[in-house]
């Protein structure tokens, strides 16, 4: 699974940090970025999660 955070639509609510700390963090610009390549083993349910979670949609998974 690949997640990817839209730069232009986050809004740096901080919201899929701290349900997927293994998928996503946030960095200098103040956005979330999607942490390595693909989603670690067992975080695809937050991963999951937080594209439902994100108030402005800017999070999508494949
Ligand atoms: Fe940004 Fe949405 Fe995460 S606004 S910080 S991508 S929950």
């Amino acid at each position: 699974m690949k997640a990817k955070v839209d730069q232009d639509v986050c809004i740096g609510c901080g919201l899929c940090p701290s349900i997927a700390p293994e998928v996503f963090e946030m960095r200098d610009d103040g956005k979330a970025h999607v942490i390595g390549d693909s989603v670690p083993a067992g975080s695809e349910d937050a991963a999951r999660e937080s594209v439902t979670s994100c108030p402005v949609d800017a999070i999508s998974v494949e």
